[in-house]
């Protein structure tokens, strides 16, 4: 990403700070971390929650078959519309809306989840009826993978996922990944 766009980004970011939980986008080290256990193969499923500029949409569609589809929910209409403009790639499907409402637009199975909402801005209600819903739709041997600067939502995940993993991210943030399986 150019400096221009970096720092396009770091503003929209920290203008809205309450929604977004960050100042910058995350690390490329991060980018590249919340790819690894997305499923190979045709015609998979991926959602996305927190879509931001779309760095790791970006990733996430280097990695998953031509055949296969990335859903990114976004709650800024902004953020919907700088991605519509700058990624070009049918197997994006962008929704303005929360990852609480993922359900309503997701009818079948998921192959892998990868997130990067800020959870500790959530009710406690909130944060967990989107980490069962996202258990709920994922296939058995699936990842729910989640990106965060804390490690103190990692417990929810580990109460509903049957497989969880930690794995710190060193860097001016530390961030975390949060590695959740269902068995
Ligand atoms: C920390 S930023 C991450 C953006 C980008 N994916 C990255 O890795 O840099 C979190 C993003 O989640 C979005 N967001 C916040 N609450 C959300 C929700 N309930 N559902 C979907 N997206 C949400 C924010 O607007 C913001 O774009």
């Amino acid at each position: 990403m150019s400096l221009k766009n970096r720092l396009k980004t770091t503003f929209e970011f920290s203008k809205n700070i309450f929604t977004t939980g960050a100042f910058y986008e995350t690390s490329r080290k991060v980018e590249l971390e919340v790819c690894t256990h997305l499923p190979q193969g045709d015609n998979k499923v991926i959602v996305e929650y927190g879509m931001g500029h779309g760095n790791i949409s970006k990733e996430i569609l280097n990695h998953i078959s031509p055949t296969s589809k990335l859903y990114a929910f976004e709650v800024k209409k902004e953020f919907c519309e700088h991605v519509r403009e700058t990624i070009d790639d049918d197997r994006l499907i962008i929704i303005n809306d929360g990852a609480q409402n993922m359900s309503k637009y997701i009818d079948g199975d998921v192959h892998g989840f990868v997130g990067t909402i800020p959870f500790s801005f959530f009710s406690k209600e909130m944060a967990k009826q989107i980490i069962q819903d996202s258990y709920n739709k994922l296939v058995s041997g699936g990842y729910y993978t989640q990106a965060l600067y804390t490690k103190f939502n990692y417990k929810k995940f580990v109460g509903i996922f049957d497989n969880c993993k930690l794995k710190r991210i060193m860097g001016i943030p530390i961030e975390y990944v949060y590695h959740c399986q269902k068995t």
